[in-house]
């Protein structure tokens, strides 16, 4: 007799839990923070609702805040007291995110990870060097090509002097994400030839052109000032070519491989989890966050339910650990407190 098949008899209350095949918990986890040097009191980010801007001598407080919710790990962003071309508020000792970090692992237990990147830092707002005769953002009688892109090889020099930096200031961890072709390698170099061989690269491996950074451009002034970057992050519109991307990174020594962003690109993360033995990262980035936020404020979805379905479905996905700015809230809520 074929008897019908009933998948639902797993469904029942006291067994679902049994066979599940996915757990998201809070050491999965990292909560980023904006760092603001320009900032003399905390400036909610109103594009990104529970998430604020705080000065250098509250980064201590803020990550306390985060590691009391049950996260372990922050990713540290800066905004610098002055921008230029070459972005030199990035690697100076004196720097937002250098000054925070050693605070920060003075003073607390959190593991700190470091984004590596010039877009904050240079006033073009590009991720990196621009090409010779294109460094004046403001010289608008020869406006910058929209077809520009950055100096590739130059901008090696600045991101591994940043990752020293950030490495001598305390940083567990760097994480580059301007998408510069050669970076992980170049970081790599420069680390261990400054005695850094045990801080680990997570790689924004696979960083799309996307707009749903939207909000994220608004919370760390990191908007190019014309032109887009589309010249150096990727076309959404290719998955081969993520595999191909992150082929490079392991090759260069990539400790973890990150997709970016997370949910328009689950496809992306579940590819590199079945072709790659490493670590696989998900940045769930403040475009995501935002959406479930405006559509909560109007009474239409459910934001902690929606929030915790997003992340499970990235893990789901393939994804070992994920970067977002839900974090504190759902380490909260999972702690049952
Ligand atoms: C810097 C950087 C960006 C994000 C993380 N690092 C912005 C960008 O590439 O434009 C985006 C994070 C987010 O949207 O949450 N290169």
């Amino acid at each position: 007799m074929n008897q019908p098949r009933r998948p639902r008899r797993l469904r029942a209350d006291g067994i679902r839990s049994l066979v599940s095949e996915t757990t998201l918990q809070a050491s999965d986890l990292v909560a980023p923070i904006f760092v603001d040097a320009t900032a003399t009191e905390r400036q909610p980010i109103s594009s990104m609702p529970g998430h604020e801007r705080v000065p250098v001598n509250d980064a201590v407080a803020r990550v306390e805040e985060i590691v009391e919710k049950g996260v372990e790990a922050v990713l540290v962003f800066g905004i610098p007291t002055e921008k230029d071309n070459q972005g030199t508020r990035a690697w100076v000792d004196d720097g937002v995110v250098q000054q925070a970090v050693r605070a920060i692992r003075a003073e607390t237990d959190a593991y700190v990870i470091t984004d590596v990147c010039l877009c904050e830092y240079t006033d073009h707002g590009h991720c990196g060097l621009l090409s010779d005769g294109e460094h004046d953002a403001e010289n608008t009688e020869h406006p910058a090509s929209p077809q520009l892109t950055i100096d590739n090889d130059k901008t090696l020099e600045l991101l591994k002097r940043i990752s020293v930096s950030h490495a001598e200031a305390g940083a567990h961890m760097v994480a580059p994400s301007g998408m510069v072709d050669g970076m992980v390698g170049a970081i790599r170099d420069a680390l261990d030839t400054n005695g850094f061989e045990n801080v680990p690269i997570m790689s924004y491996a696979a960083k799309y052109e996307s707009d749903f950074y939207g909000p994220f451009r608004d919370a760390a002034d990191g908007a190019p000032s014309f032109g887009d970057r589309r010249h150096y992050q990727m076309d959404p519109a290719n998955a081969r070519e993520a595999r191909y991307e992150v082929s490079l990174d392991v090759e260069q020594g990539a400790d973890i491989l990150m997709v970016k962003p997370a949910l328009p690109y689950l496809d992306i993360i579940a590819a590199i989890d079945a072709e790659f033995d490493h670590p696989v990262a998900a940045y769930n980035v403040s475009g995501e966050y935002a959406m479930l936020h405006a559509a909560a404020e109007k009474g239409w979805l459910d934001l902690d339910a929606t929030a915790y379905e997003s992340l499970l479905s990235i893990k789901r996905a393939g994804a070992d650990l994920i970067i977002s700015y839900f974090a504190e809230d759902i380490a909260h809520e999972l702690s049952g407190d």
